[in-house]
């Protein structure tokens, strides 16, 4: 019995202990719990973790002397492979890069066998082949007689296009010259950073909210403020003094909720009230599922609200397209930092996305790829509903590429244990915990982010069932 619980559990201590010493989570010199908590947190015995920390040590992921913690051998570095590396220590770093260097490290996605619920991955299958090749080829025929650096905000071509989309599809109000194309959202969040925040400046964050964000801002010197978060999005009764707020009103990630009307007015109330600037990021906008349009802040302040839009998560993260539409009065700082950034977004897929909007094929796969996303929120619900009925509450469901569900009657410390157990059985599964400030109480509950739309309807339904008969391990 001990012996086939040690082949098992220990095999998955041993691997949840190297993807965290991988990814960066565990840092040479850190001291891992001891034999005692851990058996207690992984509910296995103590003599199946000592077991898995000696063949740790074995094999130089550990260091453990008599009397004291293991802890993780010094100059093992992250994401290093089997062998440790000695890391050499910079000669200098400026104040942005030692912030930078406070903020965890993300993990890369890493294969698994049966369903992996990352959230932010597409699946290839629904990526407009045709139509991209097309105005590809159309983009490389009609190429410019001279190769030479264009505007930093953009193309003309692209920002009208943009201009024209934007109205008919979001409701926003604005002209081309507001429009910057980035490279990605990221890439914006990063510019708003960098322009409109100073070393020590206060800004809002929604608890829980989006890592990425807070962490642009953080590296820029930036001290967050976190709000909390409802099912109506952002709770603006208790937003104090920032400098900007960053908020997800049409889908606030990770929870769901949609900001209310009477939110999304006293939001702009404070902004306008405290000269603050609100960061707008409508990343997954496109995907109403059982509600009306939700118009953007963007369309009722212009001059307050700086709005982020993506290509991720209709075409593809990996083409790194997104674009911001800025107040006027911000356009030259953006402009200016754009082009010290990188010149400008890369011309040819500008070209593409620009004569994919003209010729109406962005919106006709718009149209296929919300139908496609429905059909799989439809199999995922279905799922969790079957397999799991009242042990299941999911948040988070009308709009948007992923849900949040509640493992009723889990203790939320018991996450670790059950992504680790997923993962060897071929899941993939992502908490929802880390994504609440580290100051602030946490859920009790365990909760995990499902991202659907990079899997098929099989491996959705596979996925759940075997997720269900992990937890009921867990339970
Ligand atoms: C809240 C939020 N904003 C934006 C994005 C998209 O980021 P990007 O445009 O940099 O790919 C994501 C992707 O997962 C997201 O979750």
């Amino acid at each position: 019995m001990v012996q086939f619980e040690q082949d098992g559990v220990a095999r998955r201590i041993i691997a949840a202990v190297k993807a965290q010493i991988h990814s960066g989570a565990y840092r040479p010199g850190d001291r891992l719990p001891s034999t005692r908590a851990f058996a207690a947190e992984w509910g296995a015995s103590r003599t199946t973790v000592t077991a898995a920390y000696s063949q740790l040590d074995a094999e130089g992921y550990l260091v453990i002397r008599q009397g004291s913690r293991a802890i993780v051998a010094p100059g093992l570095e992250k994401a290093s492979g089997e062998a440790p590396v000695a890391a050499a220590s910079p000669r200098h770093l400026s104040a942005f890069a030692r912030r930078l260097l406070t903020l965890p490290p993300a993990a890369l996605a890493q294969p698994v066998k049966i369903a992996d619920f990352r959230y932010g991955d597409l699946s290839g299958a629904d990526f407009p082949v045709l139509a991209w090749r097309r105005a590809s080829n159309k983009a490389i025929v009609n190429r410019a007689a001279r190769l030479r650096y264009g505007d930093p905000q953009g193309s003309s071509g692209l920002r009208n296009a943009l201009q024209a989309y934007l109205w008919r599809a979001r409701g926003i109000n604005c002209t081309p010259d507001q429009i910057v194309i980035v490279n990605g959202s990221q890439q914006g969040l990063d510019l708003c950073a960098r322009l409109l925040l100073d070393p020590g400046d206060p800004f809002v964050i929604e608890n829980p909210g989006y890592l990425l964000a807070r962490h642009a801002f953080e590296a820029a010197g930036g001290i967050a403020v976190p709000v909390p978060v409802d099912a109506d999005g952002l709770r603006t009764e208790k937003l104090p003094p920032a400098r900007l707020a960053y908020v997800t009103p049409s889908h606030q990630f990770p929870l769901g909720g949609v900001l209310s009307a009477t939110r999304r007015r006293s939001l702009l109330a404070w902004a306008a009230g405290t000269g603050a600037y609100i960061v707008e990021d409508d990343y997954d906008g496109e995907y109403r599922h059982d509600i009306s349009p939700i118009p953007p802040l963007q369309a009722l302040d212009a001059d307050s609200v700086i709005y982020v839009g993506t290509l991720s998560k209709t075409l593809s993260p990996t083409l790194r397209l997104g674009y911001l539409v800025v107040p006027l009065s911000l356009r030259r700082a953006f402009g200016e930092a754009k082009r010290l950034t990188d010149r400008h977004a890369p011309m040819l897929e500008q070209d593409v996305l620009a004569e994919l909007l003209a010729s109406g094929a962005y919106e006709r796969h718009v149209r296929s790829i919300r139908r496609k996303n429905a059909e799989r929120r439809q199999v995922l619900l279905k799922a969790l509903a079957d397999h799991l009925g009242p042990q299941v509450t999911v948040a988070g469901a009308d709009t948007g590429l992923h849900v949040v569900a509640w493992m009723n009657g889990i203790d939320a410390g018991r996450e670790l244990a059950i992504i680790a157990a997923a993962r060897a059985a071929g899941i993939g599964l992502y908490p929802v915990s880390p994504l609440y400030d580290p100051s602030r109480p946490r859920p009790e509950t365990a909760g995990f982010i499902l991202g659907y739309a990079g899997l098929d309807a099989e491996a959705l339904r596979r996925g759940v069932a075997v997720l269900a008969t992990i937890l009921a391990e867990h339970r």
